[in-house]
């Protein structure tokens, strides 16, 4: 897909959707999907940075001198977004894109460790894109990383396999997704000047856990897969693993304040300061369990449950005590799966009826 067809589709959808221009709302560059593309052959009109809804100026800018990056943007944060449903499929907060405002919702105007979650997971999700669209030559400005050979790499082995361009991936992903804070100006010690802090620590925190869990991949060469020479090369985790670690962090997420200098500092001063690669926050959750407008919390209630799991997906947590509704449902899976020669498997269908659980 050309770039220009991709950002002809986010403006007519952006402005189809009448987005409002709202902060973080560059998330909303990982919202296309098919329909709109077609949408985008039949109008055929030029596309132009300054029509993206949801960009700051700054991001514009780096918008009209890197067209051919934006694509990764947007499937950055697409990435950033599924594996935030992902990493929160079982929790009152699931990290569901319903407002219209930012794709978030208002959940994401209060500082709170959900919030940071998604700031760091998305910003990661920018990296990752970067760094593999760079190795892959689909950007005039990158190629194949340049990292220098690990000093433990065995000497017989070579380094110069086209590896993940990580660093250019990293300064990008830096400069286009900070660029909204940093353009905001804000008197020092008020909320809005703690928010800034919080995004941009948590930002950062992505970007260094997909940074720090990259690592060399190798590739056997030799007679007959003897593997007597090896070429290595720096190459991304699995993004299931960056969403692993963000949890992790999510769990471990520092509750912050501003102190009197206009920095923020951890609430609790017994514990040790996060450290870039933590995660932060300055507001308490909101409930979850009740629809709020005015929080943007969507509430639990029709979600599924398990009844028979204590854990958050259980029906006592997840419908915070309200009771839930059983009924049945037919589930259809494949099974009595034969091999036949040469070369296809035939399943049959088989159904099955299953209890399912709904929150009050
Ligand atoms: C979306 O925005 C429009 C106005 O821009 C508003 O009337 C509508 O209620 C919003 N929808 C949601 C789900 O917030
Ligand atoms: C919505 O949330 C706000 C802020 O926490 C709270 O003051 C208000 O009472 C809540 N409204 C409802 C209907 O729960
Ligand atoms: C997330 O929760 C909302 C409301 O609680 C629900 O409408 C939505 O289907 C859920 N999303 C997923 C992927 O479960
Ligand atoms: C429900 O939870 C139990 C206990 O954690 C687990 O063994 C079971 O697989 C879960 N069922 C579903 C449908 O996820």
């Amino acid at each position: 897909m050309s770039s220009k067809f991709f950002l002809m589709a986010l403006a007519i959808f952006l402005s189809f959707a009448q987005v409002v221009i709202e902060a973080n709302s560059w998330w909303s560059l990982g919202m296309n999907n098919p329909v709109q593309m077609s949408e985008v052959y039949i109008i055929g009109a030029q596309p132009l940075c300054s029509q993206l809804a949801g960009l700051s100026q700054g991001q514009k800018k780096l918008c009209h001198l890197y067209q051919d990056h934006m694509q990764y943007i947007g499937e950055g944060a697409k990435t950033g977004i599924k594996e935030c449903q992902y990493q929160f499929r079982h929790r009152r907060w699931n990290c569901s894109t319903v407002d219209n405002t930012s794709v978030f919702g208002r959940v994401m105007q209060i500082g709170s460790r959900e919030t940071a979650f998604t700031y760091a997971v998305s910003a990661a999700g920018v990296v990752n894109a970067m760094s593999r669209a760079c190795r892959e030559g689909e950007l005039s400005t990158c190629g194949c990383s340049r990292a220098a050979r690990p000093k433990d790499l065995p000497r017989d082995w070579l380094w110069g396999g086209c590896g993940d361009n990580i660093d250019y991936g990293y300064r990008f992903a830096k400069e286009f997704v900070d660029a909204r804070e940093r353009e905001r100006i804000h008197a020092k010690g008020s909320y809005e000047s703690a928010r800034i802090l919080m995004n941009l620590h948590n930002n950062e925190a992505g970007r260094r856990t997909v940074y720090s869990l990259a690592d060399v991949a190798c590739k056997c060469h030799g007679v007959s897969g003897s593997c007597s020479l090896k070429t290595c090369w720096l190459q991304l985790a699995d993004f299931r693993k960056v969403g692993d670690a963000l949890k992790e962090k999510y769990d471990s997420a520092a509750a912050m304040r501003l102190n009197s200098r206009g920095k923020l500092v951890q609430v609790n001063s017994r514990f040790n300061s996060p450290t870039t690669q933590d995660l932060v926050y300055i507001d308490p959750s909101p409930d979850y369990c009740v629809r709020n407008e005015s929080t943007g919390s969507l509430g639990t209630q029709g979600r599924l449950c398990n009844k028979t799991s204590e854990g958050m997906d259980g029906c006592e947590l997840m419908c915070c005590g309200r009771g839930y509704d059983q009924f049945k449902t037919v589930q259809t899976e494949r099974c009595h799966c034969k091999f036949h020669w040469c070369c296809y498997v035939k399943c049959k269908k088989c159904t099955e009826i299953v209890d399912q659980f709904v929150c009050k």
